[in-house]
């Protein structure tokens, strides 16, 4: 056993490759020979997974079941996703976890998506700002996140094979966005590749994302995990930067790894540099102090976060927040008494306790309430429906509570749509009771219309994790005034989705055929009505905006806006900004998200909100230079309180970055006189050419004419040279392709 730690340089072929793969589920290899020990990586993202010993993978030890993403994104607020990290962070302590395998920040493309619950939102800044500060904070505490899935696995269908076939522009300024924000900002111990295919290479072998994109692009430092099973080819897989394949153990991969190496078909230096950095993962966390938590202060943590992850969507004549006395409630919905509050699979953690709504609510209320189920899992049954009907008919208030009946991982939804039994309650109950509250608990969006006309006030709860039955009497009575965003659009129906044309795929090919418009994008570029927009959320106060202000900056935009409480609760606002670029010469959404705060703000008071936009998050990635450009011109600043609530609009003007695309044979007549030189360089080869020549020349007609050019435009300039007359001879057109890029 070395005193010092080895490294891998000096461990066999054979040691290093048996480093490179798990020693079972859930640890690392040890390499006795060399003192590296092995350490334990577990699930995430929303609490620690640990399988108990001798338990079956999903039952695991409590911790605190903290929101799931699809909540804890609906708070808007970075620095509570940092505070679960750290939470999250002094969990993996108690339990000796130097790695918890998230956050998961693929985005929802479609709302079908089977780990929707499990991911931040539909757009990528609201999601690489969140899951920045939730890396930042677990990491605080000297443990690895593992940033997941690498890349593009927005669904379960088809998950370990499905090629996503998606182009270039969507790939960078959609799907890998996130990720390139939380690897350059938080440099996140790990990252895990995906199952599936992007473009019809496996991300556990593709090279271009692992090593050119991740590491030679974004300068990520850390290491390449699989996902459990992803890898296909383990010699494939280290030459693409893949550095750790789990499960373990992987005998037969180990030695084909060993094989390759002598044969040549390997590199050594190739495996030798991801046995360090699995070292290098092994060395960092042992560094990790032990600890343990407080896991009421967890809880409570956890109930904060739920209490600002509601989404209030209607309130009808204030009908809410409720008094807590003097009124006979009734509680109606299996959901109330049994909390859906977390999905299914990898993700799912054995809670610490459980708050359900109907004791909080009970606890809230000094008058009478009474529940009953109105529905079964399986279905509609009269009895229980009649029941709950005649609860709804002598209460004052009816609290009805309905949601999605199972969302995991491995499987997609097929529908949006409630269960008939519980559209059933909901209609049956607003009948006999106009003071009819919804409550939904679901891991991704649900069809709201039409029912939601009959309901004066609906909150959307998500999955809101073990506190979240408390979460939601906060709101309810006021005692928490609810701040919520919608980070995924809620359409009017599911076949107006802008993914609905090309989800799931079929036969291992899904298309990325909505391109940029991802959710609201969509929506707004299809001038689509929606039944609740991206960014949307009601609260028990008001707050109005004054006129924006905006600026460029040495590092991007600076937008000032006053905002003011105008109500007679303090509460939160959410004030988000839209940039649109109205002159772009590329296609573009019609307005996207650059910036949000979470502000609080005490009735009658006026905050002046100051938002930056970071230059990059204005630029778009220019397939013809390969790199990303930020267009000069006007830029249209709105800001608001949801995508569609825009309440003051600025212009800035915004220096471009140079972007002249070198002109070759193949550009365009078009594009050499759309550039100064070239149209010089043209010109005069035009002028030269006819000079001699009679007015019949067909290159002199040509060149007077300049409808004629127009024609031609699209015309590369080396099928020109086959025009009789043409004075584009090859020996002519590489000295102009020359002179022009000199
Ligand atoms: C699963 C999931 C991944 C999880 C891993 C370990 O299949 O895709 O998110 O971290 O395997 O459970």
């Amino acid at each position: 056993m070395s005193s010092e730690p080895t490294t891998a340089e000096e461990l066999t072929t054979v040691e290093q490759a048996a480093l490179t793969s798990g020693g079972d589920f859930w640890h690392t290899a040890p390499v006795e020979s060399a003192g590296i020990p092995a350490v334990t990586v577990t699930d995430g993202p929303h609490g620690v997974r640990m399988q108990a010993t001798g338990g079956d993978l999903l039952a695991g030890v409590p911790a605190t079941c903290f929101p799931p993403a699809v909540a804890s994104a609906s708070t808007w607020d970075p620095e509570l996703l940092r505070r679960m990290g750290e939470a999250l962070g002094d969990e993996c302590r108690a339990q000796d976890v130097a790695v918890l395998l998230g956050p998961g920040i693929n985005l929802k493309r479609s709302p079908l998506g089977g780990r929707n619950f499990e991911y931040f939102s539909e757009d990528p800044i609201l999601t690489g700002v969140l899951a920045t500060e939730w890396v930042r904070g677990i990491q605080s505490r000297g443990v690895g996140a593992s940033l997941k899935h690498f890349a593009v696995n927005s669904q379960e269908t088809d998950r370990m094979r499905v090629s996503a076939d998606i182009d270039e522009r969507t790939l960078r300024e959609m799907y890998l966005r996130a990720f390139q924000r939380v690897v350059t900002q938080a440099q996140p111990w790990t990252v895990m590749c995906a199952y599936n295919k992007i473009n019809g290479v496996y991300a556990s072998e593709h090279h271009w994302l692992l090593t050119e994109v991740l590491r030679d692009e974004w300068g990520f430092e850390g290491l390449v995990v699989s996902d459990w099973g992803a890898v296909v080819d383990r010699v494939k897989a280290v030459a693409a930067g893949l550095d750790l394949t789990m499960p373990g153990p992987d005998a037969e991969g180990d030695e084909a790894l060993v094989a390759a190496v002598e044969s040549g078909q390997l590199d050594p230096a190739l495996l030798r540099i991801s046995a360090e950095r699995v070292r290098k993962l092994i060395e960092k966390a042992g560094k990790r102090p032990a600890g343990g938590y407080d896991a009421e202060a967890h809880h409570a943590l956890a109930r904060e976060i739920a209490g600002r992850a509601i989404v209030l969507l209607k309130n009808d004549d204030d009908l809410l927040p409720l008094p807590v006395d003097g009124i006979t409630i009734g509680v109606l919905g299996e959901f109330a008494r049994t909390p859906r509050y977390q999905g299914g699979g990898s993700s799912q953690i054995t809670p610490t306790q459980l708050d359900d709504a109907l004791t909080a609510i009970t606890a809230a209320s000094t008058g009478p309430v009474r529940f009953a189920a109105g529905y079964t899992a399986d279905g509609e049954d009269e009895g229980l429906l009649a029941e709950a009907v005649e609860i709804a008919r002598h209460s004052d208030v009816a609290i009805v509570f309905v949601g999605s009946v199972h969302e995991t991982e491995g499987a997609d939804r097929e529908s949006i749509d409630l269960p008939a039994a519980q559209l059933a309650l909901i209609e049956r109950v607003a009948a006999v009771n106009p003071k009819t509250i919804v409550v939904l608990n679901n891991g991704a969006v649900l069809a709201t219309k039409p029912w939601d006309e009959k309901v004066p006030a609906l909150l959307e709860g998500w999955l809101l994790g073990q506190a979240g039955g408390s979460a939601i009497a906060d709101v309810l009575f006021g005692r928490v005034n609810p701040s919520g965003r919608l980070a995924e659009t809620i359409p009017v129906k599911l076949a107006h989705h802008p993914s609905h044309l090309d989800f799931p795929g079929e036969h291992g090919h899904v298309r990325y055929g909505e391109g940029l418009h991802v959710g609201y994008r969509g929506f707004d570029a299809q001038d689509r009505e929606v039944a609740y927009p991206f960014g949307f959320g009601l609260s028990y106060t008001t707050f109005s905006y004054g006129a924006a202000r905006a600026s460029a900056t040495a590092t991007g935009l600076e937008v000032r806006v006053p905002v003011t409480n105008t109500g007679s609760r303090d509460g939160r606002e959410v004030v988000q900004v839209y940039v649109s670029v109205p002159g772009s010469k590329v296609q573009r959404a019609p307005r996207e998200l650059k910036a949000f705060a979470s502000v609080a703000i005490t009735a009658g008071d006026t905050a002046e909100v100051v938002l930056t936009v970071d230059r990059d998050d204005l630029a778009y990635w220019d397939t013809r230079l390969n790199r990303w450009i930020v267009e000069g011109g006007e830029y249209l600043i709105a800001v608001g309180s949801s995508s569609r609530d825009l309440r003051a609009t600025v212009t800035v003007q915004v220096a471009g970055d140079p972007a002249r695309v070198p002109l070759t044979a193949e550009s365009s007549v078009g594009e050499w006189f759309a550039d100064a030189r070239g149209a010089a360089l043209l010109g005069e080869a035009f002028a030269a050419a006819t000079a001699g020549a009679g007015s019949d020349s067909p290159m002199a007609a040509m060149a007077a004419d300049p409808g004629m050019l127009m024609m031609l435009g699209s015309l590369p300039l080396s099928r020109m040279a086959s025009f009789p007359g043409s004075p584009l001879r090859a020996d002519l057109l590489d000295k102009l392709v020359e002179a022009a890029n000199e």
